[in-house]
């Protein structure tokens, strides 16, 4: 069994929770793409754990975690969360943890590039985590990447570094930086790439086998649906695929692999970064986001950005679940509006005064976006740590089912805090027949 679990927004919807909850019941946990832009934190007991590159299933012993082909990954960032979670108690072997020889390295020189192509956007910037991510997915696009296989052979690396730097310091040159030097990259990665190799695998072919003999495994998206830069609200996105379809080619499985499509969904709408955002709570409404904000611990998990709140929009979740195929859906962060008295719902959007239902592609349009709302009634009592249905409000129920109705999937689980057993598992779902 093979399941993919996809951010249905912007980010940040509480993935990192449900594939920790989730990842006991699997064998093997893989990425697909993506790199360490951003970091989510996991609880456990009295322990939190930030990861921004290794899966979240890695907390879990025995499970073997992957990070696939279609990752963009920065050795040095790598080992940096290795060497944490072992001062945390968590001994990361390449038992346990495969990479695979086909994903591309990120090199210093793509973190400077990132800088730079910030700088030159000025008032466009995209407000990019500045990991390096998107310049080290243009080298792979413009196929001059430097890959896990490329960094394990000596001369190779050098030539690579060298061909390439010469050309990233015309830019970075350009913008008032100081040129990097080859000799000391080359040192630097050399080094990782040594440490790095044990660790490094044929991941598609051993995904392959896995499923041969009926593994579980757990796809794990990384950014979210409304990020992905084919789909996402371009330019504002990513420069990879989280979208299902991505999970296929990042991972290196066939998709008719796939048996389901897991969405999270939160219960309000995040976004961080500059870009469109039909529903974001603005003016009059900034003391609900700052409540949500500070209820929610609505800030970056490495870079404590404050996030932009806004109210769910049922019109990009239905566009998530259509391009996903979500079978079933996961709700995070129930408890974050107990104290609301009325939660609003965009059910549609009017450009010009013309209504329509379906998400526009021009970042123009959805700028010009009037959501329209259905106000629904707070619950206006805790639902933090509520394990059953039955326990939940009336009005809370109601919101839950008004949310899946407007999107048109089934919920499978809702989280009622951070904690692994604040969760509900809703019988009979799909989703409950995946985890069982
Ligand atoms: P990049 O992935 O660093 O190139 O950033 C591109 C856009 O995606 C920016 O708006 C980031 O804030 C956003 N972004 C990247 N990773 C995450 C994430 O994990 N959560 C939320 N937003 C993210």
């Amino acid at each position: 069994m093979i399941i993919v679990i996809i951010g249905a927004q912007w980010g940040d919807e509480g993935k990192g929770k449900v594939v920790d909850l989730l990842a006991d019941r699997f064998d093997i946990v893989s990425r697909y793409q993506g790199g360490h832009n951003a970091g989510h934190s996991v609880y456990v007991g009295d322990k939190a754990f930030v990861l921004r590159l290794l899966p979240s299933g890695i907390i879990h012993e025995g499970k073997i975690c992957v990070l696939g082909n279609g990752m963009v990954i920065d050795p040095k960032a790598f080992f940096e969360e290795v060497d944490q979670m072992a001062a945390q108690g968590i001994e990361i072997t390449p038992e346990r943890l495969k990479v695979s020889s086909r994903a591309h390295l990120i090199m210093p020189y793509h973190r400077a590039l990132d800088h730079t192509s910030e700088e030159r956007l000025g008032n466009e910037k995209i407000g990019t985590t500045l990991r390096g991510i998107g310049p080290a997915y243009e080298d792979k696009a413009g196929r001059r990447g430097i890959r896990v296989s490329d960094a394990l052979v000596p001369e190779l690396l050098k030539s690579r570094i060298e061909r390439n730097l010469a050309e990233a310091n015309r830019v970075i040159v350009l913008y008032g930086r100081e040129p990097l030097r080859s000799d000391e990259i080359y040192e630097e990665i050399s080094a990782l790439a040594e440490r790095l190799r044990p660790f490094v695998c044929e991941t598609s072919h051993f995904l392959s086998e896995a499923k041969k003999v009926n593994k579980k495994i757990l796809l794990e998206g990384a950014q979210a649906t409304l990020l992905d830069v084919d789909h996402g609200t371009y330019p504002y996105v990513t420069s990879s695929n989280p979208t299902a379809g991505g999970a296929a080619v990042g991972a290196g499985i066939p998709p008719h692999h796939i048996t389901g499509v897991l969405g999270i969904v939160r219960t309000y709408a995040t976004r961080v970064g500059e870009g469109p955002f039909p529903t974001e709570m603005l003016e009059d409404e900034e003391p609900v986001a700052q409540l949500i904000r500070e209820r929610g611990n609505e800030f970056g998990s490495v870079t404590k950005r404050p996030r932009r709140c806004g109210w769910f929009d049922a019109v990009a979740t239905r566009y998530a679940a259509e391009l996903n195929g979500f079978n079933s859906m996961a709700l995070t962060k129930i408890d974050v509006l107990d104290t609301l008295d009325e939660i609003k719902v965009c059910v549609g959007y009017e450009i010009n005064g013309e209504r329509i239902d379906t998400f526009p592609a021009v970042s123009l349009d959805l700028r010009q976006i009037k959501p329209v709302y259905e106000t629904l009634p707070g619950w206006k009592s805790e639902t933090l740590g509520i394990t059953e249905l039955a326990d939940l409000p009336a009005n809370a129920r109601k919101y839950v089912d008004f949310l899946s109705e407007s999107v048109d999937v089934e919920i499978g689980l809702i989280s009622t805090g951070p904690e692994r057993d604040q969760t509900i598992i809703l019988r009979d779902s799909v989703m409950e027949g995946w985890f069982k």
